[in-house]
């Protein structure tokens, strides 16, 4: 397959997988735009060579989409912060991002979602996996409500580790409401994956499970097909 090249934004760049994906898209060739929150985190991105513009998913983005060919959401509120803040940012924060890709041209969205994450979902931390399994189900069904739809993928990894890439891993398509499974992703390993899916064709349009496996990424990608 051919390779593209695309510049892409990165939403939560300055997060732990954010900045591995960004990381990842300049060895493979792609032209990331890193999404931050304050200034103060343009340093790490300045030594890379890497873009940055400022943006809060609480607040319009459109400027930060704009002439970007797809979007990696990376972006989290994270356990600190209040049920409110999941709902801004993990619910409300991601759809607006949707919106604002589909209205700016950007045609290719990969979102970092999570095991258990359903608009139904019974977890012990129900109202974060509810928050993003309605983001989720927004995504993939906005096709229904704008006529600017993206091409999307959903990729749900198990609990993230520190664990160094094996660029190996176990993918399984999502066929009920909610991404089952327990076991552990390494950060590397879905930053690669969220990478890899920009221009794997099998994934669009997949909801999968990501967890530690013996298949290389690119063969368990192809897979999804
Ligand atoms: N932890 C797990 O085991 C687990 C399992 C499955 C899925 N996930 C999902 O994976 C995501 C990424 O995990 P991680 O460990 O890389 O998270 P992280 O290090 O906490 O990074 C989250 C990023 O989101 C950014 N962010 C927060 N609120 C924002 C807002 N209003 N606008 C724009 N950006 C905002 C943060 O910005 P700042 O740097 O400015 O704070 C940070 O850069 C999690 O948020 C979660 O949804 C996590």
């Amino acid at each position: 397959m051919t390779k593209l090249t695309m510049k892409v934004l990165v939403i939560g760049a300055h997060g732990k997988t954010g900045l591995r994906v960004v990381r990842r898209l300049r060895e493979g060739g792609h032209d990331p735009l890193a999404m931050i929150r304050t200034p103060e985190q343009r340093k790490v991105f300045d030594e890379l060579g890497v873009s940055t513009v400022l943006g809060d998913l609480e607040y319009p983005i459109d400027h930060a989409v704009r002439g970007c060919d797809a979007v990696i959401f990376a972006a989290g509120s994270g356990s600190k912060t209040g049920k409110d803040k999941t709902v801004l940012v993990d619910h409300l924060g991601a759809i607006r991002s949707m919106v604002a890709a589909a209205m700016n041209g950007a045609k290719r969205y990969v979102m970092l979602s999570s095991f258990r994450s359903g608009t139904n979902s019974d977890s012990p931390i129900k109202h974060y996996n509810r928050a993003k399994g309605r983001a989720d189900e927004f995504l993939r069904t906005m096709h229904e409500v704008m006529e600017d739809a993206l091409d999307w993928t959903i990729v749900c990894p198990g609990g993230l580790t520190e664990d160094e890439a094996t660029e190996q891993v176990s993918v399984s398509l999502v066929t009920g409401v909610e991404p089952e499974g327990s076991s552990k992703t390494s950060r590397e390993n879905l930053a690669a994956v969220l990478v890899a899916s920009l221009d794997q064709p099998a994934t669009v349009g997949k909801t999968f499970t990501l967890f530690e496996g013996d298949t290389p990424i690119r063969e368990a990608l192809r897979s999804l097909g």
